[in-house]
């Protein structure tokens, strides 16, 4: 996911912004996302909020993460870069950032943004709430709340977690790239795919 998990500060700043809220919160009953699974519902949400900025910065900068992720910023630990890349994503009319949360609590965040003439989404979930289907029903919100269309999204072509989110959220694997990954400073194969 190249632009918005990488290098987010050159990708951002042509995209559609919508200013509905996502949210995300684990539930007893309804919405179940698969068996034995974590369960989340949606409801109104918010924007990302000055409040969420120490969180976010120290998901995003989680070394698995990031290794996962690959097309990151150079110094995922600088928090001056953090800031100032926060402070354009939301304020820029044209990006929709939102916050994930699950019962309340951040786990992560979630943007659509353009580059290119093509609009994009991409996504990030703390390390200590993978596996519980999060991602997948932040898609799923996300698909809802930005109606262009084709939808496109890069990953890593070795991040298979991610790269499954999208196939289940009915993103289809429409070619490759190869392209300087800072995390593992080497240059990678990334996987495009597109939501038609
Ligand atoms: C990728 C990421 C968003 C997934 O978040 P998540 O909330 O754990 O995702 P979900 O639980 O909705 O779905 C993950 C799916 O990938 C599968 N998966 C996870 N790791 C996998 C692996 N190594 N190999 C194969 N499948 C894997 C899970 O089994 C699940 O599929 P299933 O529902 O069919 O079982 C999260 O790991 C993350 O934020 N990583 C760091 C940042 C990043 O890589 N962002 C995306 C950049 S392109």
């Amino acid at each position: 996911m190249q632009a918005a998990v990488g290098e987010q500060g050159e990708h951002f700043d042509r995209a559609v912004l919508d200013h509905r809220g996502l949210v995300l919160h684990r539930h007893s009953g309804k919405r179940r996302l698969s068996q034995g699974r974590a369960q989340v519902r949606a409801g109104p949400g918010r924007p990302v909020e000055d409040s969420d900025l120490d969180a976010l910065f120290d998901q995003m900068r989680d070394p698995a993460s990031v290794l996962m992720a690959a097309f990151t910023t150079e110094d995922p630990d600088d928090r001056s870069a953090f800031d100032a890349h926060m402070a354009m994503l939301r304020s820029s009319p044209d990006i929709t950032l939102r916050a994930v949360t699950c019962d309340g609590r951040l786990v992560g965040s979630i943007a659509s943004f353009v580059f290119d003439g093509q609009s994009e989404v991409t996504y990030w979930i703390e390390r200590a709430a993978w596996g519980g289907g999060i991602a997948t029903r932040a898609v799923a919100l996300l698909l809802d709340l930005v109606p262009a269309r084709p939808l496109h999204a890069h990953a890593a072509s070795d991040n298979a977690g991610s790269l499954r989110v999208l196939r289940k959220s009915g993103f289809k694997i429409i070619g490759t790239e190869t392209s300087f990954a800072a995390a593992r400073k080497d240059e990678i194969e990334e996987t495009i795919l597109r939501l038609d």
